[in-house]
């Protein structure tokens, strides 16, 4: 089955064109096309994204890149048309929904719409993993943490379909917090890659950093907290080097994620260990993650760094999953939707 799928959640407009098939036992997706046209430059001067902005880059996006996707061309036609539905801005969220409304009506009315949950699409984007081998088996029980710019999730998996949230973050996520930790260090929007680069040159041993919740046994995350102490940090401290400062919080942030992780792993004696959302494009956290899972003897799934930040690719695969399950889920913008 053909899935066109469109993701306008934040302020990346993405579309891709991604070939599935399989049952829930064993699903496979081949991506045909992925285009992602990121509105980062235009939000920057503003320290994070702005929604109406956000929602009039949308709209000016969409119908260029439906025409380099040429979904019309005869062998290109969707079965199926997938568009995220939330958590998200609400202001861009519509304008997917919309665009995807319009253009089943104007070129596919034969193709199903389905509304994805932008958090399914990071949970399942492990199915893009090059080491899922589509063994049930050997995957499940399996510990997801879901680290994206709006969410901080553990989850854990018995199968494709039957899965619950362990817990989540109770302030700030986590991406929010690189973002905002950036920005103390005078960094532009988005701040995890512009901390993830400048803590390569520090030490991240500098500063001692608490790690809050992180003796707790429960399945929460709490950020704020550790974001505070870099704010006074910074304060008491104006002539600290900043590559201290930024390797120091992202070792603290990656030590919470990663205790919280394995704390579950080891409870529900997960046989796979899987990370998704923006943040998973971190290598250090990558990296930790993987040589933890392997200490466990767990399979560490993760999917090619481009499929971590937002993508469309992932709605198509989240989709294809709903479909499969033939659950509906109502086609307008849902800002609130969870796990
Ligand atoms: O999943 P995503 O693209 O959008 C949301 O659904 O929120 O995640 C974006 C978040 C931002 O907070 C961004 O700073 C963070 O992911 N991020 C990173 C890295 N790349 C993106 N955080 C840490 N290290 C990175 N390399
Ligand atoms: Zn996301």
């Amino acid at each position: 089955m053909r899935i066109l799928a469109i993701e306008t959640s934040c302020d990346e407009t993405a579309m891709a064109l991604v070939e599935a098939s399989g049952g829930l036992n064993a699903p496979r997706f081949k991506v045909l096309k992925n285009i992602i046209s990121s509105q980062i430059e235009i939000h920057r001067p503003f320290g994070g994204v702005v929604p109406n902005l956000a929602k009039r880059e949308h709209i000016r996006n969409l119908p260029i890149i439906f025409k380099k996707l040429k979904p019309t061309t005869y062998n290109l036609k969707p079965d199926l048309i997938a568009v995220t539905v939330g958590p998200g801005l609400e202001p861009a969220l519509w304008t997917g929904v919309n665009f995807a409304k319009e253009i089943r009506k104007s070129n596919f009315p034969k193709a199903n719409l389905v509304g994805a949950n932008h958090l399914e699409g990071h949970l399942y984007s492990f199915l893009l993993s090059k080491k899922y081998d589509s063994k049930p088996k050997n995957i499940f029980p399996a510990i997801s943490l879901v680290v994206s710019g709006g969410h901080t999730i553990l989850v854990m998996m018995k199968s494709l379909t039957n899965w619950r949230k362990l817990g989540e973050t109770r302030d700030d996520a986590v991406g929010e917090t690189f973002d905002k930790v950036a920005r103390m260090l005078n960094f532009p929007y988005p701040g995890g890659p512009e901390i993830e680069k400048l803590a390569k040159k520090g030490n991240p041993n500098a500063v001692d950093f608490p790690r809050p919740m992180i003796n707790q046994k429960n399945y929460d995350f709490s950020f704020s907290g550790l974001k505070t102490s870099v704010l006074y940090y910074l304060r008491d401290n104006p002539k600290t080097k900043k590559a201290d400062v930024a390797a120091s919080f992202q070792k603290a942030a990656i030590d919470t994620l990663v205790a919280k992780t394995l704390l579950a792993a080891k409870e529900y004696k997960a046989k796979s260990i899987m990370l998704s959302g923006g943040v998973a494009a971190n290598k250090a956290l990558r990296k930790s993650l993987k040589a933890e899972s392997y200490k466990l003897k767990a399979n560490f799934l993760v999917a090619p760094l481009k499929f971590n930040t937002d993508n469309a690719v992932m709605i198509a695969v989240a989709s294809y999953i709903q479909h499969l399950q033939k659950k509906n889920r109502a086609i307008r913008a849902q800002a609130n939707l969870n796990l």
